[in-house]
């Protein structure tokens, strides 16, 4: 009878943890298969330079948005505005844990806000940078 209970419960743990589907880790996995096929120095992603990235003044792009936080605002863990006004939902990962969950809404965007605000799309490296960033946040 313990036994079996114990080989029971033993089941119910193992299938409690399966193999954990982590779409923002297989998101990350896969620009650092694109950062290391650009850069052979390649050695991981930084939340430090991916702060930068948010923080920095480009000016390269459209002049109404210079950085992310023209509509992401200083802090990640806020509610943005668009430039009509449209609420954003924070882009932390603590408050809004469905963040870079979903490859193509994540490949739209960046592509989308790195012409607006950079001028040119973000590279891998720049990418996986700014979601490790938000995964702090
Ligand atoms: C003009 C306003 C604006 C600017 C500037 C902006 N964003 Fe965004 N961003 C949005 C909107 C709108 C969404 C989509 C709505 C949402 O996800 O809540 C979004 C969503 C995203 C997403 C998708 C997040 C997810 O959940 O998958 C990424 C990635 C992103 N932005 C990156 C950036 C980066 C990097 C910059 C700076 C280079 C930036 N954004 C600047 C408006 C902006």
């Amino acid at each position: 009878m313990i036994k079996k209970a114990l080989v029971l419960s033993a089941l119910l743990a193992f299938s409690a943890v399966p193999a954990q589907a982590d779409p923002r880790q297989d998101i990350l996995d896969q620009l650092a298969v694109e950062a290391s096929a650009a850069d052979a120095n390649f050695s991981g992603f930084s939340a430090a330079r991916g702060e930068k990235l948010f923080r920095t003044k480009f000016g390269t792009g459209k002049p109404a948005t210079p950085s992310c936080t023209s509509c992401h605002t200083e802090s990640p863990r806020n509610v943005g505005e668009t430039r009509a006004g449209k609420a954003i939902d924070p882009v932390a990962v603590s408050v809004n844990p469905s963040r870079f969950t979903d490859p193509a809404k994540v490949a739209k965007w960046f592509r989308r806000n790195c012409k607006s605000v950079i001028g040119r799309e973000c590279t891998a490296l720049e990418k996986g940078d700014y979601i490790t960033f938000m995964m702090t946040q």
